[in-house]
């Protein structure tokens, strides 16, 4: 299995520190977990700053940094080994397990952290969180401080400032390294081989669930613990729908139909959308809309590239969609003026694309002093335009209504452009209907 190595987690945590101001401390929580019902729980997905920064897989763990600390800047709150829990539920690191395998310099059970975590952050000017993301956890930082406060009578010194973590830390998880990279192009490639499994299986008379099965059995086999979201799965008018998850549709003779999905590998999401006929044959009207979206993400690719602005691909979506949407009728007038009065947003409703990493729509600003971020080696990002005519919209002729295309692709920025994780899967019209003619 492709994964990230332990040395990057060391890297990251070092790198973070460094910035941190001197005689400050960092606490993070791990993701709780969460109940489905009863006694079920929902599967755990590990927070994705915390897995940053420890790739800890456990819930019920707590990480503390402290730059300069002798006795060692990593601490990690965990659960102890329980032979009976273990017996029922897994095996756990224990306090052992963090520092001999990841990479913890010191290790304590997660029950005394009341015990001693105050003492930890007791001295220190300033604590850095996630404050505001975990009610729960903020509270709880709250009585850690109120601890030191009211000893403060008797010298202690309780920290003055508290400073959000985020925006340190998602600026890092912003570019990405070498080795995610790979784990993220290993994501790509799993969900390119669903993406075209599910072409594949594509047949009238079958659900929308049929073919998210066959997302999911790929997925899986790839080694995927699980899909990086709900995946969309969308046929005939639901394709309209831009996070349609209910997926038990039939899929119909003549309609097209629109897979959002992708799935997750060490915690690093892939993105993908195809739209394709569930009979393998575009009928005229859904071509045309369908080349008008292709190439308008061709013209997007060409707009990523260090020093092109984050906008710059967006931009160049939304002139390619409109001038193609008045050639075909469905919009009247100068395509510089539609564009100023964004006439376009009622066919092209969302933006180009998102930055991807641990998350779908992953950490990181856009803009930065008020103008659009400037693109740099290692960002990663989708690139994702859509047309979607409403099946209720009567400025149209009736042969237009309730088709939706959205194609969708993993790009990084490299030195010379971009390199495009999910190149495997086929966009071209021809390729699409060669690729479903065999399968039939
Ligand atoms: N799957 C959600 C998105 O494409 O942004
Ligand atoms: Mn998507
Ligand atoms: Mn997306």
């Amino acid at each position: 299995m492709i994964h990230i190595p332990r040395a990057e987690y060391t890297r990251r945590r070092k790198a973070l520190m460094a910035q941190m101001e001197p005689n400050s401390i960092a606490i993070l929580p791990a993701a709780a977990v969460a109940i489905r019902n009863r006694d079920v729980e929902h599967v755990y997905r590990q927070d994705s700053d915390f897995q940053y920064l420890s790739g800890f897989p456990e819930p019920e763990a707590v990480i503390v940094l402290m730059p300069g600390r002798l006795h060692g800047e990593y601490v990690l709150f965990c659960r102890e080994r329980n032979a009976e829990r273990e017996l029922w539920d897994g095996l756990r690191a224990g306090t052992e397990g963090a520092t001999r395998d990841f990479g913890a310099d010191d290790a304590f059970p997660i029950t005394d952290i009341d015990d001693i975590l105050p003492g930890l952050i007791e001295g220190r000017d300033r604590v850095y969180s996630a404050m505001g993301s975990n009610a729960e956890f903020d509270r709880h930082l709250m009585e850690w401080i109120n601890v030191i406060r009211s000893k403060a009578h008797l010298g202690a010194q309780p920290p003055n400032e508290f400073v959000a973590l985020d925006h340190l830390l998602h600026d890092m998880r912003l570019y990405k390294s070498a080795a995610e990279v790979k784990v993220m192009r290993e994501a790509a490639r799993i969900s390119c081989a669903a993406h075209v499994r599910a072409m594949q299986a594509s047949r009238a008379g079958l659900h929308e669930f049929s073919l998210e099965a066959e997302l999911d059995y790929e997925f899986r086999k790839g080694g995927a613990k699980m899909p990086a979201y709900g995946s969309i799965v969308a046929a005939g008018r639901n394709s309209c729908i831009l996070h349609y998850q209910q997926n038990d549709a039939l899929l119909k003779d003549g309609d097209l139909v629109l897979i959002d999905a992708g799935c997750e590998i060490d915690c690093y999401a892939s993105d993908i959308t195809r739209t394709w006929p569930v009979n393998g044959k575009f009928s005229p009207e859904q071509k045309a809309i369908y080349d008008i979206v292709l190439a308008s993400q061709e013209a997007a690719f060409a707009e990523i590239a260090p020093d092109k602005h984050w906008n710059q691909a967006h931009e160049a979506t939304v002139r390619v969609i409109t001038a193609g949407l008045v050639k075909l009728g469905l919009l009247q007038g100068d395509v510089d003026e539609l564009i100023a009065s964004e006439a376009y947003k009622a066919f092209y409703m969302h933006r180009a694309g998102h930055w991807l990493g641990m998350d779908v729509h992953d950490v990181g600003e856009y803009k930065v002093g008020g103008e659009w971020r400037v693109l740099e080696v290692g960002m990663a990002l989708t690139v994702e335009p859509g047309i979607y005519i409403a099946p209720d919209n009567l400025n149209v002729a009736k042969k237009w209504r309730g088709i939706g295309v959205r194609i969708e692709d993993d790009v990084v920025v490299t030195k010379q452009g971009c390199e495009i994780l999910t190149g495997g899967v086929p966009k071209a019209v021809a390729e699409i209907e060669a690729l479903m003619a065999a399968a039939r």
